[in-house]
C-alpha cells in the first residue's frame, strides 16, 4: 500500500515526454490511494496567458482521465481548486527551505540563466511541489529523471520539518522508469523534450494529428554514422527513437534496434509506434473536452476528495510550528 503521487504543469500542452516518462505509467499499478494532480500554479513561474493557461489545465485533466486513471477511484484534481491549502503549506515550507537550497535547483539555474525579470515563483517552485507531495502523505512519486531533483528536496524539507517540530509528514521518494526518463528533444537530440520549447517539429504533442505525429518523427535528427545502436553519447538522435521505441514497445532500447537496418525504417518504425500508442489517448482526451459537463463534474468529486486528504495534514503542519 502507501500512496503514490505525482503531477503534470500546465505551462504548456502535454508532450510525448510526459507521456512516457510519467503520465502513462500513473495509469498502471493503480492503488485507491493514489493522488494525481494538474499543477497550475507551476504553469505560471514564467510569462504566461491567463485564458490558456485555464484551457491547459482543463486538457492536462482530461490526459490525466484519457491516459486511463479512474477520477472515482484514485484522487485526481486541479491544483488551483486546493489553492488556500497548498498556499498555506507551502509558505510554512519556504520557512523550512533555505535560498541556497532554493537557488541550487538545477532546473532554477537553466530557467533563469540568462534571464533578467525573473519571477520569483520560479525559485520557489520546488517549494510548492513539497508541499503538493507532502500535504498527501506520498510515500512514492513515479517522474522523469528531470524532477529527481524536486523530490529530493521535498525529502529534505519533509525530514527537516519533522525533525524540528516533530513528525508530520511522510517522507517520499522519487520513482524513475527504467526507459524512458529523459525523452529528448527530435530536433536537437542533447535537449531534453520540454514544453517550453514551444511549437517546434522537435516535440511531439500528444494532441497532435497523427499525421503530424508521424512528419515530426520522419524528421528527426540522426547522424552520419549509419548505424542503428543505442550509444546516447555518441548517436544522441538514434538512441532517443530507440529509447521511445523502447518506451513505446517495453522492450530495452539496447535490444530494440536488432532488427532494424537503416535510419529510414528506424524512422518510421518508430512514427507507428508513437502514432498509435497516442491515438487512444488522444480520441478519449477529445471526447472528454466535447463533454464540459462530465468533465466540471469530475474536477469538483477530484476537489472535494482532495480537500478530504489534505486539510488534517495542513492543519497538524499549522499547529506544530505554532500558527492558528
Ligand atoms: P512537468 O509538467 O514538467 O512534467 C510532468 C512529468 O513528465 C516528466 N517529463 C519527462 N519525462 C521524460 N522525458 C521528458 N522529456 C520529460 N519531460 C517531463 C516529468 O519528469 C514529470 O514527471 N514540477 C512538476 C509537476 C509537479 C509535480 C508535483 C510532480 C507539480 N507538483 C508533485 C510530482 C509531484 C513538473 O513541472 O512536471
Amino acid at each position: 500500500s502507501g500512496t503514490r503521487l505525482s503531477g503534470i504543469k500546465t505551462s504548456g500542452p502535454a508532450h510525448l515526454g510526459n507521456y512516457l516518462g510519467a503520465v502513462r505509467r500513473w495509469a498502471g499499478d493503480q492503488r485507491p490511494d493514489d493522488v494525481f494532480l494538474v499543477a497550475d500554479l507551476h504553469g505560471m513561474t514564467s510569462t504566461h496567458n491567463p485564458h490558456r493557461l485555464r484551457q491547459y489545465a482543463r486538457q492536462a485533466f482530461a490526459l490525466l482521465i484519457a491516459s486511463g486513471v479512474d477520477p472515482e477511484r484514485a484522487v485526481v484534481f486541479v491544483q488551483s481548486d486546493l489553492v488556500r491549502e497548498h498556499g498555506a503549506l507551502t509558505w510554512v515550507l519556504e520557512c523550512t527551505c533555505t535560498y541556497g537550497e532554493a537557488k541550487r535547483m538545477i532546473q532554477f539555474k537553466e530557467k533563469s540563466r540568462g534571464q533578467d525579470s525573473v519571477r520569483l515563483g520560479l525559485l520557489t517552485y520546488p517549494v510548492l511541489q513539497a508541499a503538493d507531495i507532502l500535504l498527501y502523505g506520498a510515500d512514492r512519486v513515479p517522474v522523469g529523471e528531470d524532477q529527481r531533483e524536486h523530490v529530493e528536496l521535498a525529502r529534505a524539507l519533509a525530514n527537516r520539518f519533522n525533525g524540528a517540530y516533530g513528525e508530520v509528514f511522510v517522507v517520499p521518494e522519487g520513482v524513475l522508469p527504467k526507459v524512458g526518463a529523459r525523452i529528448k528533444d527530435l530536433s536537437e537530440p542533447t535537449r531534453t523534450m520540454a514544453k517550453s520549447s514551444g511549437e517546434t517539429p522537435g516535440v511531439v504533442f500528444v494532441l497532435d494529428s497523427p499525421d503530424l505525429v508521424r512528419r515530426k518523427v520522419l524528421r528527426a535528427v540522426t547522424d552520419e554514422l549509419d548505424t542503428v545502436r543505442y550509444a546516447p553519447k555518441e548517436q544522441p538522435g538514434v538512441s532517443n527513437l530507440l529509447e521511445i521505441l523502447g518506451a513505446c514497445t517495453g522492450v530495452s532500447p539496447r535490444e530494440i534496434g536488432a532488427d532494424i537496418t537503416g535510419y529510414e525504417q528506424l524512422r518510421s518504425t518508430v512514427a507507428d509506434a508513437v502514432v498509435e500508442l497516442l491515438r487512444p489517448v488522444r480520441e478519449r482526451m477529445t471526447e472528454l473536452l466535447d463533454d464540459p459537463a462530465e468533465l466540471d463534474r469530475l474536477r469538483a468529486l477530484g476537489a472535494h476528495r482532495a480537500r478530504e486528504r489534505a486539510t488534517p495534514r495542513l492543519e497538524a503542519a499549522l499547529k506544530v510550528v505554532g500558527l492558528g
